[in-house]
């Protein structure tokens, strides 16, 4: 890939590009950085992961005082400016006797997602675990009484789930202002307030906010949850280096093999994350780690009135096109006030599940190959509005093909029936040399294949039609 386009890449997601990188603390994240190697292999071996939204906002469910409120379900308190002493009474009432923490990391496991990622605290502040550092936590401060986050641990453990936890370092609704002043110190023209509580802002400063809830909260999430595949934080657009940097080491302090997010802030991540539903235009340079995280409607906490679903062949489209990427999918699921996902998102997830059974082996561990796809079928995914507005309308062809790889093989899928019981495969003409054998995934034994009038032609004479319902995956053998 020319250098251009890799700079644009990494610029894309917010990856440092060259000259920020030479300061000191620079490099002593390079340092803690370049020890996470084996860790590296993990997460891109596992490469599909649940993200669950859940929180005192999912009991709202969208409306607030009978009036449905617009965006995100988890900004509820946001965008109704609800009162902070309204909002403790909110988390105070929430008691999701629902809940169960196996029955969500089965559907995990059942849609092929081989990590979990959890919610300890939103920007609401409400703590979804037993905290001693504050109160304002479900255990403390409801009548539910028991720990969400440490029975999901049990879970994730009991069926080989990796966990990962989300704390929200930066905002925090009921105490500190997001670093808004600080950035208003840095400068002075700065205007910008987005995600600040400035409706009922609290006392306590930003500062105080960093060192007595957010960082001792982190340090103790690290402790009593060993082992977590990575740390997501969020929202740090106010953040200075050193802040950001803080944040990153006290997770490497103590639990040094996790990976950090770069919303940590300030180009301080171990992995990059794309936009909320963004799939990066460009093919990940030198295969660096990314995320793109995915709603399944287009909101992440629980709304009772968003039923924007996503098809089975959407969601296959995102699997595949941020796979041949070289990305990770983390997919939202939001449980209801109750703590039940919603009966849509576990039907999509079962059969994603059956997809993932048969052909997640393209999937899992594989990296970018050097073609990406092939087709004219092309859809810009920029964000979460972005998706909501236009929708999805494309129409598969079967020339369409997206291409993953894994040591000497290279996988071919389309997502859709192919033509008249052969498929021709343009980018395997020029290496049909170290062809090896073709097989479909699903399927026992080789298929014939040719080269004919300048082009690979792959035979898929005598399988059941039904077989390739939505699509099917070609595991090339290269010598
Ligand atoms: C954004 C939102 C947040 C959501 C997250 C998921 O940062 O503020 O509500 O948790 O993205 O990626």
């Amino acid at each position: 890939m020319k250098r251009y386009s890799i700079i644009m890449f990494l610029a894309l997601l917010g990856f440092p590009v060259f000259s920020q990188i030479q300061d000191s603390l620079k490099l002593e994240w390079g340092k803690m950085n370049a020890s996470k190697d084996a860790q590296y292999e993990v997460y891109n071996d596992a490469k599909f992961g649940m993200f669950i939204h859940w929180g005192a906002y999912s009991e709202l469910a969208g409306t607030w005082k009978g009036e449905k409120i617009p965006k995100l379900g988890e900004w509820i308190m946001y965008h109704a400016q609800i009162p902070r002493d309204e909002y403790r009474s909110v988390c105070k009432g929430f008691n999701p006797t629902g809940f169960d923490a196996e029955t969500w990391v089965k559907l995990a496991k059942e849609a092929g997602m081989k990590y979990i990622v959890a919610m300890t605290k939103h920007h609401d502040g409400f703590s979804m675990y037993h905290s001693e550092v504050s109160s304002f936590n479900i255990y403390d401060y409801t009548a539910f009484k028991r720990d969400p986050i440490e029975e999901l641990y049990t879970a994730c453990k009991k069926y080989n789930i990796r966990l990962g936890l989300y704390y929200s370092h930066s905002i925090d609704w009921m105490e500190g202002d997001a670093g808004y002043a600080q950035k208003k110190q840095e400068v002075p023209t700065h205007s910008d307030h987005y995600g600040v509580n400035l409706w009922d802002p609290s006392s306590i400063s930003y500062e105080n906010y960093l060192e007595n809830k957010a960082k001792p909260q982190m340090r103790e999430i690290l402790k009593k949850f060993p082992d977590l595949i990575e740390v997501w934080y969020d929202f740090s657009r106010f953040m200075n280096k050193q802040q950001s940097f803080d944040f990153y080491k006290l997770a490497y302090d103590i639990q040094p093999k996790t990976l950090i997010n770069s919303r940590v802030g300030n180009d301080f991540g171990d992995f990059l994350v794309a936009g909320d539903n963004q799939i990066p235009t460009t093919v990940s340079p030198e295969n660096k780690a990314w995320e793109t995280p995915g709603t399944l409607n287009n909101t992440w906490g629980y709304k009772s009135y968003d039923n924007d679903w996503k098809s089975y062949d959407e969601m296959l489209y995102w699997i595949v096109e941020i796979a041949s990427k070289g990305g990770n999918y983390l997919l939202n699921v939001g449980p209801d006030g109750k703590g039940i996902i919603p009966a849509e998102s576990v039907k999509i997830l079962k059969e994603i599940g059956k997809w993932m059974k048969v052909n997640g082996e393209a999937v899992y561990g594989t990296k970018s190959w050097n073609t990406q796809k092939e087709g004219a079928t092309l859809l810009e995914m920029k964000s979460t509005t972005d998706r909501e507005e236009k929708g999805f309308n494309l129409k598969f062809t079967p020339q369409d093909f997206w291409f993953t790889q894994k040591g000497n093989y290279v996988y071919v899928i389309s997502l859709t029936k192919p033509l008249e019981n052969k498929t021709i495969v343009k980018s395997l003409l020029g290496c049909q040399q170290q062809i090896k054998s073709i097989k479909l995934l699903g399927l026992d034994g080789e298929l014939k294949w040719k080269v004919e009038m300048n082009q690979v032609l792959i035979s898929l004479q005598k399988i059941k039609n039904n077989l390739f319902d939505h699509g099917f995956v070609l595991k090339v053998e290269m010598k």
